[in-house]
């Protein structure tokens, strides 16, 4: 497909300016591209740090044909997608649902939001924010977050990663629609390192202690708990368990 590309110097949020786009009537495929984010958002409400000229913030208007229930799994098919776009600078894994790692810290984050009915889906805004070229961290993230940069031992232009990702969000997309999840979830699977791993979860309801043992058709996870028992989780936080 042909994307639309809106590119704005700094923006609070390309989520917020996707959002207004398409308020506006903005077609599928369109997408926002910032050169920096000064109130970036971040899954279950927390803050996203974009760094001025280092990082990739981008979100993308996706008009999908397909319920509710199947929404999870979008944002399932887009970290494929990152993940292979970003495979060539490093060796990626991916933690579930969504971050993309290398070597154990965060090099991106994605964050999938919904317009819908009840029964349909009007549009979804997937948005990525890619460490490009940053030197240092905040303190706070020093342990948890990485760059390419830092992992690949060079800069790397920013508009070629763009570029990757969504030649690899074109690709996995079409997968996804000609053939459903069947097919891109051994991809996920081969790209999250922590299958067979202890882990523990945090969701709204509860933290637990359990074994992970891949996702279901639906891009829920299958965790096993310490009796035994499977157990699904749609949504949530994991972290490894260090032994
Ligand atoms: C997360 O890991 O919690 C998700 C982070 C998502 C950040 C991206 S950057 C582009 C888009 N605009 C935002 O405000 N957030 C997403």
């Amino acid at each position: 497909p042909e994307y639309k590309i809106h590119y704005i110097e700094q923006t609070g949020s390309t989520q917020q300016v996707a959002m207004q786009l398409l308020a506006d009537g903005a077609d599928t495929n369109t997408v926002v591209v910032a050169g920096t984010q000064t109130s970036g958002r971040g899954r279950l409400g927390r803050v996203w740090q974009s760094e001025k000229y280092t990082t990739v913030s981008m979100s993308m208007i996706i008009k999908p044909t397909i319920t509710l229930q199947h929404a999870p799994k979008l944002t399932l098919v887009a970290a494929v997608a990152v993940a292979r776009a970003l495979s060539k600078y490093a060796d990626v894994s991916i933690k579930w649902p969504n971050d993309i790692l290398i070597n154990g810290k965060k090099v991106c984050g994605i964050l999938t939001e919904l317009q819908a009915d009840p029964d349909r889906i009007k549009a979804v805004i997937i948005g990525i924010g890619i460490n490009v070229n940053n030197a240092v961290f905040d303190e706070s993230l020093e342990d948890r977050a990485t760059s390419l940069a830092q992992e690949a031992k060079q800069s790397i232009p920013r508009v070629n990663v763009i570029e990757r990702v969504l030649t690899e969000w074109t690709q996995m997309y079409a997968l996804f629609e000609s053939d459903g999840f069947t097919v891109l979830k051994p991809l996920w699977e081969a790209y999250a390192t922590s299958i067979g791993a202890t882990i523990r979860v945090r969701s709204e309801q509860e933290t637990l202690v359990c074994t992970l043992l891949g996702i279901t058709d639906d891009g829920y996870l299958r965790v096993q708990r310490e009796g035994g028992e499977e157990t699904l989780i749609i949504s949530g936080d994991i972290d490894l368990v260090s032994s």
